[in-house]
């Protein structure tokens, strides 16, 4: 896709498509018999910078059906032969940004689908929030995110023609910032599209040694700056992390435990450190507690919280984030073979607490439980992680809401105001005293799993929170529910990977104090 600026409106209207926007505007008229008003509806383009264009709307026909209801749209052929499209959204007072993304999407898909590919967008018509940077950024967010698909595959690939995109009647004054801010969407959306290629990756071709070497490559090519160390089984072994281990016994591949790190130009001995931490199962089989094939289909997905996390650091680095920064993806299968380890099995973390695996399904908080305790030696001062940990969370939140957990109510209220700010869903779940008991072990002591069809989600954050130290504030993320398949929103395939949680990520990190 390559973004064009216009100011005058010049290229605008010799696009092949333009696309504008119309609002209901509501007015009251007295009715003649009683002093009762009715509440009239109208059709607004008030704000159409082009008389000619305007002209041209009133003497349609088709008009007079048209509500400008969100997301209703209104197709005219123009005087010169050129494509108009008016997107209706609704009464502008009810507006709110994320109307925008979804209603940018839809329409930028439906012109995809119409095979155009020069399209003018008059943005003013979308700055319903009087705020012509924020209005181009969800623009381009909405834009840059749609214009994502996986063909890797198909042997019949889609013409993908290259779109081009006209923003149409900028202020002049605003052109810099407003460069800017297209430059800076498109390094976050490009981060989410290689978060989005790692999870949709086939996991026969992504397996955890070729995943630490695309992560590798990336950080090589496109982060300058970034130091990267990849511990292999030898090494993490070294580490003494036994629960990692654990998790990559039944499995043909090495494990790997990728540490990136990245410090700003200006540093000094105050700047923050933030660690990001994730779950980079490249298949969930369950392990001995082996799934059902219907429970199985989707497990790929299981490394979504490392793609995440991977994506915003990519996206910060990129953006050059005022904060020091480390990213720690442990990196394995969940697999069976004669060397898997068995139900009871007890093994000893990276911190000497010996745990009971009553469940070889319940991995992920296995693997992050010694990524936790390397990264806190690493004294950030906080902790983010993220990962795809339990089916608990999409029983309590759907597929649509991520849940946050942690030790420290400051941080998580800073992480949730980033959601907020980024119209990403996220709502906080308790841990308990009782739940932190709930994982004690008979025998060792902890054990991987809690009561059965308990709190599930929380229990898994009761586990990880063992494994933070040096007071370290924590923050977990379980992103099993919002990782994929997020057919609601538009700028989302129904299937496929969502990169979601990337951008609340890099927010946060952009903005840390
Ligand atoms: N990767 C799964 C969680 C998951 C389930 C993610 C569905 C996305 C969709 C995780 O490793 C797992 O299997 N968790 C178990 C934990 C249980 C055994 C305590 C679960 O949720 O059933
Ligand atoms: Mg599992
Ligand atoms: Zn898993």
């Amino acid at each position: 896709m390559k973004v064009y600026l216009d100011t005058v409106g010049d290229q605008f209207l010799s696009s092949e498509l333009k696309i504008l926007t119309a609002f209901q505007k509501s007015s009251e008229k007295k009715t003649k018999s009683k002093a009762k008003s009715v509440e009239l509806t109208t059709v607004s383009i008030d704000h159409w910078k082009d008389q000619g264009l305007k002209e041209e709307f009133h003497q349609l026909k088709a008009t007079k059906n048209f509500k400008a209801t969100k997301d209703e749209m209104l197709s005219f052929t123009g005087a010169t032969g050129e494509t108009v499209w008016v997107v209706g959204l609704g009464n502008p007072s009810k507006i709110v940004p994320e109307d925008i993304r979804k209603s940018v999407a839809k329409v930028f898909k439906s012109s995809k689908s119409s095979k155009f590919s020069e399209i003018g967008f008059d943005v003013s018509g979308f700055n319903v929030i009087q705020d012509e940077a924020l209005t181009t950024k969800l623009l381009m967010e909405a834009l840059y995110l749609t214009d994502y698909n996986f063909t890797k595959y198909k042997s019949k690939k889609p013409d993908n023609q290259e779109t081009k995109v006209i923003l149409s009647h900028i202020e002049k004054k605003n052109l810099t910032k407003i460069q800017k801010i297209i430059d800076s969407t498109k390094n976050i959306c490009e981060s989410i599209h290689v978060a989005r290629d790692f999870i949709n990756e086939a996991p026969n071709v992504l397996n955890s040694v070729e995943y630490a070497k695309r992560i590798e490559a990336d950080v090589k090519k496109n982060l300058k700056g970034v130091k990267i160390k990849i511990l292999n089984k030898a090494q993490i072994k070294q580490e003494k992390m036994g629960m990692f281990l654990s998790v990559n016994a039944g499995s043909a591949f090495e494990p790997r435990l990728v540490h990136l790190t990245y410090v700003p130009a200006k540093s000094t001995s105050k700047t923050k450190h933030v660690a990001l931490v994730g779950k980079g199962i490249t298949f969930d089989t369950g392990g001995y507690c082996v799934k059902p094939g219907t429970s199985m289909a989707g497990m790929k997905n299981d490394m979504g919280g490392s793609a995440t996390v991977y994506g915003a650091f990519r996206a910060a680095v990129l953006e050059k984030a005022p904060v020091k920064m480390t990213c720690i993806l442990a990196i394995t299968d969940n697999a069976i073979n004669e060397h898997a380890t068995v139900p009871d099995a007890i093994v000893t973390a990276r911190n000497g607490k010996t745990v009971e695996i009553l469940n070889t399904d319940a991995e992920g908080r296995l693997i992050l439980g010694d990524a936790l305790d390397y990264t806190c030696d690493l004294k950030p001062d906080y902790i983010i992680d993220a990962a795809t940990l339990t089916g608990a969370c999409l029983v309590a939140l759907g597929n649509q809401v991520c849940a946050v957990l942690g030790n420290d109510q400051n941080w998580i209220n800073e992480i949730l105001q980033a959601a907020k700010d980024c119209d990403e869903y996220m709502w906080q779940l308790p841990i308990i005293e009782e739940w932190r008991q709930d994982i004690k072990s008979k025998v060792a002591d902890l054990k991987n799993i809690g009561t059965p069809m308990r709190a599930g989600t929380a229990i898994g954050a009761a586990f990880l929170e063992e494994f933070i130290k040096n007071d370290v504030k924590w923050a977990h993320l379980d992103v099993a529910g919002v990782v994929d398949s997020q057919s609601h929103l538009p700028y989302c395939s129904p299937h496929g990977a969502s990169g979601l949680i990337v951008r609340t990520l890099t927010h946060l990190l952009l903005h840390a104090k």
